[in-house]
């Protein structure tokens, strides 16, 4: 086992890429807290990972409150007695044009994904100076490095995470204390099926149903390179490879998992250009309809 003995925080781990990098480290040997907001999903993560005869506690908090940061992983050290590895992965999407983000939205979008980020090393990294040595693990985004329209909040707060993943390396390679970056591009954390269910009325379901049924995938699969529906544990083993002691040489990198999505060169001739349009064009009916985006 890769983790063996060693105790990790992981927030946002109530579902999607957390869940699946707690429930991993688990089958790893790791001891996990997971730090979330959601207390429901929590319980679903450790009822999943105990069912596995993992060691796992939840600890709710919100990151985007300092002080409730501090206390996630004082309780985490008070309940395994040591903290080896913390993984930031707790985040929001955003999607808004700038004109129209207000500053109660920056505050938010920054707050969750910039300085729960921040404020996680702010704890943690005392208590691994203290034991000689740790782990950090930041889940960014190819929005970091990659502009797309309406997202220029959401883009700064990962820009701001790769960025202060490098100073965390330099700054605490002398503490034999590691940081690094993982910025996934577009990975399925949900049944598409379902999860457009829950957003189109019952009176419009049959219509949507109709016209996009067979494309809900298309948008996912056809965005990278590499066809096919990422799922968290394609996130999951690049993070225990970063945090185990094999990358133990490893400080500051970044390690993009998006199917090739970042590095494609767009060409008029590309056959599968239609089908990434299927996101625009369900976006498209929802304006149509008046529908709330
Ligand atoms: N899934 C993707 O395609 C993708 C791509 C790039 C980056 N990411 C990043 O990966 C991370 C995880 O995203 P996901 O796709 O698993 O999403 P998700 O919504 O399934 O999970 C996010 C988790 O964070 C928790 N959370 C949100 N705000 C919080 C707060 N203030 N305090 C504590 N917990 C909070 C949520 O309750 C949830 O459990 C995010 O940082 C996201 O930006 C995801």
């Amino acid at each position: 086992m890769r983790l063996a003995g060693k105790t990790a925080v992981v927030t946002g781990g109530s579902s999607g890429l957390g869940r699946g990098m707690a429930r991993l480290f688990c089958r790893e040997g790791a001891s996990v807290t997971v730090g979330d907001i959601d207390i429901e999903g929590g319980q679903e993560t450790l009822r999943l990972v105990r069912a596995e005869g993992g060691n796992i506690r939840f600890h709710q908090a919100d990151v985007s409150r300092w002080e409730e940061v501090g206390g996630l992983i004082e309780g985490a050290v008070a309940a395994f007695g040591r903290l080896d590895i913390l993984v930031s992965n707790a985040g929001i999407g955003f999607s808004k044009p700038v004109e129209e983000t207000t500053e109660a939205d920056l505050d938010l979008v920054l707050g969750t994904n910039l300085k729960g980020v921040f404020a996680g090393c702010h704890y943690a990294v005392p208590v691994m100076k203290r034991q000689g040595g740790g782990a950090i693990l930041n889940i960014a985004s190819i929005h970091a490095f990659q502009g797309y329209k309406r997202h220029t909040a959401y883009a700064a707060s990962k820009g701001g995470i790769v960025s202060l993943t490098k100073e965390l390396a330099i700054e605490l390679a002398p503490f034999f204390i590691r940081a690094n970056a993982i910025s996934p591009g577009y990975i399925a954390v949900t049944d598409y099926s379902a999860y457009w269910r829950g957003r189109v009325p019952e009176a419009l379901w049959e219509e949507f149903e109709a016209r996009f049924g067979s494309h809900v995938e298309d948008d996912v699969k056809y965005f990278q390179p590499l066809h096919m529906v990422a799922r968290p544990e394609d996130v999951a083993h690049a993070a225990v490879y970063l945090v185990s002691d094999e990358a133990r040489f490893v400080t500051g990198s970044h390690m993009i998992i998006d199917g090739g999505a970042t590095v494609r060169m767009p060409k008029d001739d590309d056959p599968y250009a239609e089908k990434r349009r299927a996101h625009g064009l369900i976006r498209q009916w929802f304006e149509e309809k008046g529908l709330a985006w």
